[in-house]
């Protein structure tokens, strides 16, 4: 029995004597039939709130309200009918909805736990005897609106209930009312756990308005989530703009003909486009010692870099070394080379000279070209590069999807650092004309919350699209593992969390703490969801629920399925060699034929 309860029933459970007391409470409040068998007459029988459409019938009466604790409600279960208890089994289990009518609105509660207070001591026939109680808190209701057409439903609670009010379980048409939105923002992503007849909808523009989280451990249905969940915006919006940054190249082919799939092979972000702190990580990478003092010196000659790419058009423009303009690095190189002519201490030339190696070397090595290869730094394709990545105009293919599985690991970070700033930027001097979606599959390891880990400016810029994102319409789109490593800045601003099975217990804990209080019942079953069942919670669904994602089509999923050892380990192929062969053509290569 959980604390609340224990608390709120410790004189009942000590004794016979306090449960007569409190049945001949309600008895008296309720009349006869108040007390005792649940659904019987007294006031459930009829219908004393005006809700043309909650229909508050005695015959799903499950008990009465014998503690109020802010929203939060202990029920005496009063069906003692076994017949009516196996009916109703489905409403009185954790999770699900029961309403609760207050004087001018039906509210709705969330069971949060269930117990007998005095067992019966018999396996079978003894609950005649026992007295159970159900836990809810309150999460939403539906307020008369006296229009005549019925009344909407909405979070949190204005008017609560009375003690002794009676709690109905949900009927169908409750829960479609309470989940079910048919206006033309919603789109559906799953069903609903407690009645799969019923679709789980989310609200494209609150679900995007304030970012949104997925979050579970391996294999729970992560990818396949953020998969449907962006099929279902994009079928009715059509001309979005999402960047999805793919680490493991596996959405490519969810998406067919709908995603604009850049790989490494296709990626363009010149060197011009990183800004100094980005680059100088980029050249310590490649083995260059930037102290304070080569630092100011590579700042300017960037700076110099610039102007003198831009000839007489500099005179015009602010340009600093952060300034995504056009310049040629081998003129920074040649510029390293002038100033160590002129210098006198060793140390200092080792510095410098390490420097310039590191320009020619990533000038010249493949995996960079990305960055550094002629075709894309010395001509300005800010304007193609942006309308690429973002979709502008989206010409039939509102998502990018940005395979970054070529990247050089050592830079990876670096280059989403580069991206995420550059969709920041982008975002505020458009000023959110396009709004657009940016997706981070394993945000964890970008934005970590060890301050050791991680690259600083991926999660400085990362922690500013969370903070401040939404007011440009840069949305964020967050899946991770492990919620208790991610950055708690980037998680504390998603408006909706999609929990799906999480084993870890500081994961969970992370989410249950981080989750309002209302839905404990729900998150209490975080440890044991199945395959693709989601906890929903926050501002893009209507209300607190525990979902299933639908299923995908085999040839829509991300690329991910789990291998099966049992069969690859059951027999051998003919041609292993040839495909060992290929594997190691394509691995030379640095690229996957299909
Ligand atoms: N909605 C779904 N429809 C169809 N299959 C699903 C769905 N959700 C999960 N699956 C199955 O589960 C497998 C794992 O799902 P998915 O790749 O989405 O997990 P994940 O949480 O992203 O894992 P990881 O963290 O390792 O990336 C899929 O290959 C698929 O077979
Ligand atoms: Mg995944």
């Amino acid at each position: 029995m959980s604390a609340v309860l224990a608390r709120k029933l410790e004189p009942a459970s000590n004794g016979d004597a306090l449960v007569a007391e409190m049945r001949r409470r309600l008895q008296e409040r309720f009349g006869s039939g108040g007390g005792s068998t649940g659904g019987g007459g007294g006031t459930a029988a009829t219908t004393p709130v005006a809700m043309p459409s909650l229909e508050l019938s005695a015959a799903h009466c499950i008990g009465r309200i014998v503690s109020i604790e802010g929203a939060k409600l202990v029920v005496m279960i009063e069906i003692d009918d076994p017949k009516a208890q196996i009916e109703m089994s489905t409403s009185l289990q954790v999770g699900c909805v029961v309403k609760v009518p207050t004087k001018n609105s039906v509210a709705f509660g969330m069971v949060n736990a269930l117990s007998i207070a005095k067992p019966g001591g018999k396996c079978q026939g003894g609950q005649g005897n026992e007295t159970r109680f159900l836990e809810l808190e309150l999460v939403g209701e539906s307020v008369a609106v006296g229009t005549g057409k019925g009344a909407n439903m909405r979070r949190g609670v204005s008017t609560y209930p009375i003690l002794g009010s009676p709690v109905y379980a949900a009927t169908q048409a409750d829960l479609r009312f309470v989940y079910v939105r048919d206006g033309l923002p919603s789109a559906r992503i799953g069903s609903i756990q407690q009645d799969p007849n019923l679709p789980a909808q989310v609200n494209v523009d609150d679900l995007l308005g304030k970012h949104f989280a997925v979050l579970g451990a391996t294999g729970t249905g992560k990818s396949c989530a953020v998969t449907l969940i962006l099929k279902a915006i994009l079928k009715r919006n059509p001309h979005g703009h999402v960047l999805l940054l793919d680490p493991h190249n596996e959405y490519a082919r969810a998406f067919g003909e709908q995603a604009n799939v850049i790989d490494l092979h296709k990626l363009q972000l010149p060197h011009w486009l990183f800004n100094f702190t980005e680059l100088r990580a980029v050249l310590t990478n490649a083995g260059a010692s930037i102290s304070n003092v080569e630092a100011a010196l590579l700042n300017d000659l960037i700076t110099q870099a610039k102007r003198q790419f831009l000839g007489q058009a500099a005179e015009e423009r602010f340009i600093t070394s952060d300034t995504p303009t056009p310049y040629r690095i081998g003129q920074v190189a040649d510029y390293i080379e002038e100033v160590l002519g002129r210098l006198e201490k060793p140390e200092s030339i080792a510095h410098y000279q390490a420097l310039k190696t590191a320009i020619v070397t990533l000038q010249n090595d493949a995996r960079f070209s990305f960055m550094f290869a002629k075709s894309v730094t010395t001509r300005d394709l800010m304007v193609p590069i942006l309308s690429s990545i973002f979709r502008v105009p989206v010409e039939g293919k509102p998502i990018t999807i940005l395979d970054l599985s070529g990247v050089p690991f050592e830079i990876l970070n670096v280059v989403v650092s580069v991206l995420c700033r550059t969709a920041f930027d982008f975002a505020t001097w458009s000023r959110g004309k396009w709004p657009i979606l940016l997706v981070c599959e394993e945000a964890h390891l970008y934005a970590p919350e060890n301050p050791e880990a991680g690259f600083e400016p991926t999660k400085r810029v990362l922690a500013r699209i969370a903070k401040e994102g939404r007011k440009y319409g840069l949305s964020l789109g967050i899946a991770s593992q492990r919620p208790a490593e991610l950055a708690a800045t980037m998680l504390s601003q998603c408006s909706t969390i999609f929990a799906m099975r999480l084993t870890h217990e500081r994961d969970q804990q992370w989410v249950r703490s981080s989750l309002s209080d209302g839905i404990v019942g729900l998150l209490e079953a975080l440890g044991s969801l199945g395959t693709a069942e989601a906890i929903g919670v926050g501002e893009g669904i209507v209300m607190p629920m525990r979902l299933v994602f639908d299923t995908l089509p085999p040839d829509e999923r991300p690329r991910s399925a789990t291998a099966s050892f049992s069969t690859a380990w059951k027999t051998e192929s003919a041609d292993d060699r040839e495909n060992l062969e290929r594997v190691v053509d394509q691995w030379r290569r640095q690229r996957h034929d299909d």
